[in-house]
């Protein structure tokens, strides 16, 4: 494909934040990567590792609407997104990386009709962008267990990502037949949580194989001085804690970049909770609508539910609509009835009293 004029890197990473809070570089790297592929340009495939709840599928799904929203962009890539374990589940039936390309043509076929040559069909899905989710699913031993069907999902990936003679049976709307087809062209962005995979490379830098990396710092806190131990892993990721984590050298090799993304901060998490379209708030808020009923909620409100939320471990911003579930439990039932003036103002002492116990 030529390089044709494309949207900026700038431009992009603009839309996505409208709908990812937080985590610029992730959404950087995304723009970039993007900005480069619709210009028709090769792209190093990425990794995205980032806790459950950090906006992983948000940002996979951002890019896909942002595409989705242009009709010179949507004609122009081809998009699929799919998780991990469906890798899994056709390379044990003998058929890796087919589900993959399946996809991608029925992409094509959606963008380019029904009556394109089959070259057309195959040239657009070859160059199609891949969000594989939930990559972490396919690691190739959890524990000391072998997961046959995770290194099977690994080597069906392999397959495709750089190989230019991928032997394929076309499906029956193209009138089937064995072809080989060049996959080289596809952009492969594959994240996942791998979960424990901090806690393996902070005890690698505290107790483990590189006991004492991770030295105290000294921090002065409300006017004390105390030792502290301020652990980043993007400071300490290697890729041999992919491996051990699972994750072949021949798979990691493959990618030109790992990205990582940022736990919430507070501050963040209130901005998803007011701003996310699909946050608690304006679901509980379009279900009072719909009783006649106003929500309102004073900042107080907001702060202290996203605060509770950061507490809660290992969930990101999906502890956010746990916490609101809460506040507004015992609202749902008949909102008319806790309303004033046909409004229902949810402030601090309310939430503090549905977070006691958290
Ligand atoms: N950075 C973020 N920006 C906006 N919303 C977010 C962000 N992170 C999480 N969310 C919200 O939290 C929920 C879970 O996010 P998701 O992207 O599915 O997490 P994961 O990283 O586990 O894939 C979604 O409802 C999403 O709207
Ligand atoms: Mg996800």
């Amino acid at each position: 494909m030529a390089p044709t004029a494309a949207p900026s890197p700038i431009e992009i990473s603009e839309a996505l934040s409208r709908r990812v809070i937080g985590q610029g570089s992730a959404v950087r790297e995304m723009a970039i990567a993007l900005s480069k592929k619709l210009a028709g340009l090769r792209v190093g495939n990425i990794l995205m590792i980032g806790s459950s709840g950090t906006g992983k599928t948000t940002l996979m799904r951002a890019v896909e609407s942002y595409l989705a929203g242009d009709p010179e962009l949507a004609i122009r890539s081809t998009v699929i997104r799919l998780h991990a374990n469906v890798l899994g589940e056709e390379a044990a039936a003998g058929r890796p990386g087919e589900a993959v390309l399946r996809r991608l043509l029925e992409r094509a076929r959606e963008q380019l009709g029904v009556a394109a040559p089959i070259e057309a069909y195959l040239a657009r899905a070859m160059h199609g962008l891949v969000f594989v989710d939930e990559v972490d699913k396919i690691r190739s031993q959890v524990g000391d267990t072998v997961n046959v069907r995770g290194i099977r999902a690994q080597e069906a990936l392999l397959t495709l990502i750089e190989n230019e003679a991928v032997p394929f049976e076309l499906p029956a709307w193209m009138g089937g037949g064995a072809v080989t087809v060049d996959s080289s062209g596809l952009l492969f962005v594959c994240a996942g949580a791998f979960e424990g995979l901090y806690d393996a490379v902070f005890d690698r830098v505290t107790i483990g194989a590189d006991k004492g990396a991770l030295q105290p710092v000294t921090v002065v806190e409300g006017g004390r001085v105390s030792e502290k131990l301020v652990f980043h892993l993007s400071d300490w990721l290697r890729n041999e804690d992919l491996f051990d984590y699972g994750m072949s050298p021949q798979f990691l090799s493959r990618f030109d970049a790992v990205v990582l993304l940022q736990d919430l901060t507070e501050e963040e998490l209130e901005r998803i909770f007011l701003d996310s379209p699909d946050s608690g708030l304006h679901q509980t808020r379009a279900y009072f609508d719909s009783r006649g009923v106003k929500l309102a909620i004073s900042p107080n409100a907001v702060t202290a539910i996203a605060r509770a939320a950061a507490r809660q471990p290992r969930l990101g911003a999906r502890a956010l609509k746990e916490v609101f579930r809460r506040v507004v439990r015992d609202l749902e039932l008949q909102p008319e009835k806790s309303a004033r003036e046909g409004v229902v103002v949810i402030d601090l002492p309310q939430v503090d009293r549905a977070v006691a116990n958290l």
